[in-house]
Parts: C-alpha cells; structure tokens; sequence
C-alpha cells in the first residue's frame, strides 16, 4: 500500500564501492525507511550526503542540526537521527515518506579515534504504478514496477492478491518484467505487488487497482437456472460506484449472433427499482415459461467503453407421466444440461410450527412412485447439481395442480353421465314409440284380415252361384 508505514528495507552487505563496503536498502515509495550507519563516535558530529554533494543533514560539534533544504518538506523534516540513538552511538537516518526522487547513494561521515570515517548505503526506491488509475474493462493498459537507482540484473515477479500472476501474453519468464501489458479486465482487480530480487535479497511494493466492468456474472456465457412457472433473476451487475449509461437488455437468437434480437419475454422487466443502485442493472422475469430459455445479453457503458455480458437462461419443469399401474413417473426437464452432473429428488414437508423438513429421496432424473404417494403429503423437489454444487431446483406442485384435475375430471365426468343418461332415456322412448306403433300397426292388420276373409267368403259364394248358373 502507498501509505503503509511500512519498511521493506533488507540489508546487503554484498556490493563494495571501492574501499567502501555499500550497504543495499530496499524501499516502498511512500512509506518510511533506516539507512542504517553504526558510527560508534563520542563527538557526535555526523554528516549524511547524498551522491557525494548534497548535505541531507548534519549535526556540529555544538550539537546543533542541519537540515538540506530537500529534505524540509514544508517546514516538517523528512530526515532525522534520533538523540537517544545517537547517545548509543547509531547514526542511522530514518527517512519518512520516500519518494522516487530520494534513490541512490548516501553517505554517514563521522570521526572515530580521530580518524574520519564513512559508511555508505544504497537506497533503491520502489514503485508499482498503473497506467490508468481507473481502467474500464476491455481497455488495453500497464503496470509498471520501477526501481530508483534500477538495479542490474535483478530479477522481478508478479504477485497479484498473494498469488503469482503470470501475464496472459505468455512472455519469456526468464528476462526481468518490469512492465505488465495487459486487456483490462474485472478480475486483474486487487493487490499488484512487485518482488525484487537483487543479488539475493529481496524488496517489494504494491498498490491496488480496481478494473470497472460488469462484475456479476463474472464470465460470458455464464448459466443461469429458473424454473417454469417461478421468477427469476437474469444478474448484470457493474463495479459498485459505477454509472452505467445506456443501459440496455436483449435476447439474443440461437446460433447466430448476425440475426436481429429475439424479443423478450411478456414477464420481463429491466427497470430498476429506486432500491437499487445504479450499477445494478439485474432484470427479473416474474413468471418464467420455457419459450423463455435461451441466451439474454446487459450492455451499458462506462468511462466511455462499452461493455457488455451475454448469459444463458436455463429453464427446468418437471414432467409427469402415468403408467396403467397407476404409477406416476416425475421426470426432471432442463433445457440445457451440459453443466448438469446430477439430480437429485427431495421430499419437502412442513411440521406444524412451519418449519421446514428436507428429506432426499434419490438420485436420478427421474422418481417413480404411486399415484397416492405423488399427491400426498409436501412437495416434491427436483434438485440438479453442477460439479461445484447446486446448480437449482424445481418443484412438482402437487395440491394446486392434481386439486384442479381432479375437479375437472370429475365435473367432465359428471356431464359425460348425464348425457348418457339423457341419450339413453331418449332411446328408450324411441324404442317406447316404436313398439306402441308397431301395436297399433298390428291391431289395423288384424282388421284388415278379418274384412279379406268376409271379402273372401263373398268372392266364394259368388264364385259358387256363377259355377251352378253355368251349370245350369
Ligand atoms: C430451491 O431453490 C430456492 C432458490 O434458490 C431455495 O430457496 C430453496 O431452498 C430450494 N429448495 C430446495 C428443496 O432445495
């Protein structure tokens, strides 16, 4: 951190300049530093230069001190060698709020036995810098570890919230980085630290950065899981603090991305309430139907670039089927299971203080029971698993649904028997109908019969008397 007070100095004792052992010190840009000198003198006249010209500070024979006008940073000082320390015969120079600037050699001068004396150090200041302070996703940018004086031939690595970044370019690991290119992006955000090596010790800075982007969901393509008949929550969520403008939503169609966008759906909404911040552009679906699966796409932009995440919504129903054994069979649907690696069917019941009870049944896609069971007690869960957990999970609601058949099957039912009751009466009738005419029918033959024989007889008699007339 910039402001840490913190010292990352580590000594060296390695480097000669000459005659002169060089003592090496690491620094953090704007934090707090010890050049360390041990002078062992009782005349406590002592004197720091820097690159060999300027004083940094002094102090006479009198006891009275000197500060080089660089080193007053309005009116405070930025150096001192504390009293009580130099008493213990340490001339070290403690240096507050290091800058770039304050990098290289110094020198401790001071008599000990009469003899003049120096002890030098080496301050090497370190700083991570970014490009851009505030980068929006997608922009290219840098970031920079600078060293002052630079070091040769020393070595430097990446870390980014304490784990080693290796740049996605995929560059040459052996030659030093000082500079890291990278396509900004939501997840480059945190803690960078630079660890220099330098003939075996070691210096580091760092400096956190924050990457604007949409946040939620992290990825393109990333699933999201409703179930038919319940809302949902379609996630687009910017960098908090940010203010999306021109915020939009799309549906997007299969295949394709050339084509023009789908529509969304009627129980769509997008407007964000008043609760909401503004870098939350999340859109619900009320009630969600199958037609609705299918690849949705948040766009906004921020700090002048345009950003944009594409999802997927995922839509899971259960069917049931009923076989002749009157067993029902409940199988769990989803219209995309390429993230899927398990079902799993729950029993969810209610005791009576309203708590909650979750039993697992079984794993499978499907759950097999009888009719009685399917609409007894509770509800009955299809819960589906990814392989780095719970994924989502859809209910068969029992009571509304079967509650609602039952009553239109028996109410069908009902009219169904009237009718054939009423077809059957009426038949009844015609037949009814048909026998009296027949009766009736009958009863006029008979009638009619009895005329022919008289008719008959007639006709014989007649037949006779014309046969004796012949005759005679
Ligand atoms: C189903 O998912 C919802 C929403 O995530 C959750 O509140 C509920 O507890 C889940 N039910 C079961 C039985 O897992």
């Amino acid at each position: 951190m910039l402001l840490a007070w913190l010292v990352f100095g580590l000594i060296s004792l390695s480097m000669t300049e000459g005659h002169r052992e060089v003592q090496e010190v690491f620094a953090e840009s704007s934090s707090q530093v010890v050049l360390p000198c041990v002078c062992n003198t009782s005349s406590h006249v002592v004197t720091w230069r820097k690159d060999n010209q300027d004083t940094v500070w002094r102090q006479d024979k009198s006891g009275m001190q000197f500060w080089g006008y660089r080193w007053l940073q309005r009116g405070a000082r930025r150096v001192r060698c504390p009293h009580s320390r130099l008493e213990r015969g340490d001339c070290s120079l403690h240096i507050n709020n290091i800058r770039e600037g304050d990098g290289g050699l110094f020198v401790c001068g001071f008599t000990s036995g009469g003899q003049s004396m120096t002890r030098s150090v080496m301050l090497r200041v370190i700083k991570v810098s970014f490009s851009s302070a505030a980068p929006v996703a997608g922009m290219k940018f840098s970031i920079r570890c600078s060293v002052t004086p630079e070091p040769l031939g020393a070595s430097v690595q990446w870390r980014l919230n304490n784990s080693t970044f290796v740049s996605a370019s995929g560059e040459n690991l052996e030659t030093a980085q000082w500079t890291v290119e990278e396509r900004a992006r939501v997840t480059l955000t945190g803690e960078w630290t630079c660890v220099v090596v330098h003939r075996g010790f070691e210096g580091r800075a760092s400096a956190s950065l924050t990457v604007k982007g949409i946040i939620l969901p992290p990825t393109d393509d990333t699933r999201v899981y409703a179930a038919v008949g319940c809302a949902a929550t379609l996630p687009c969520v910017f960098s908090p603090g940010s203010f999306p403008s021109k915020p939009s939503w799309r549906k997007l169609h299969p295949g394709s991305s050339s084509k023009p966008p789908g529509h969304l759906p009627p129980s769509f909404s997008s407007s964000s309430p008043a609760s909401k911040p503004a870098w939350d552009q999340s859109a619900r679906l009320e009630d969600v139907s199958l037609e609705d699966e299918g690849r949705y796409r948040c766009a906004g932009v921020v700090g002048g670039q345009s950003l944009s995440r594409r999802m997927q919504l995922v839509v899971a129903k259960i069917d049931r089927s009923i076989s002749w054994r009157k067993m029902v069979t409940l199988t769990c649907q989803l219209t995309d299971t390429s993230e899927v690696t398990h079902y799993e069917w729950v029993h969810v019941t209610y005791d009576p203080s309203g708590t909650r009870l979750v039993k697992s049944i079984q794993v499978g896609k499907t759950l097999e029971m009888s009719k009685v069971n399917v609409e007894g007690v509770g509800e009955w869960v299809c819960r589906f698993h990814g392989k780095d957990g719970l994924l989502g999970n859809v209910t068969h609601r029992v009571a509304p649904q079967n509650g609602h058949l039952t009553g239109s099957t028996s109410s069908l039912y009902n009219t169904s028997i009237a009718l054939s009751l009423s077809v059957l009466l009426v038949l009844l009738i015609l037949i009814l109908a048909q026998i009296y005419k027949n009766h009736q029918r009958r009863k006029s033959i008979f009638q009619f019969s009895a005329l022919e024989t008289i008719l008959h007889v007639k006709s014989n008699e007649r037949d006779k008397r014309e046969k004796s007339h012949v005759k005679t």
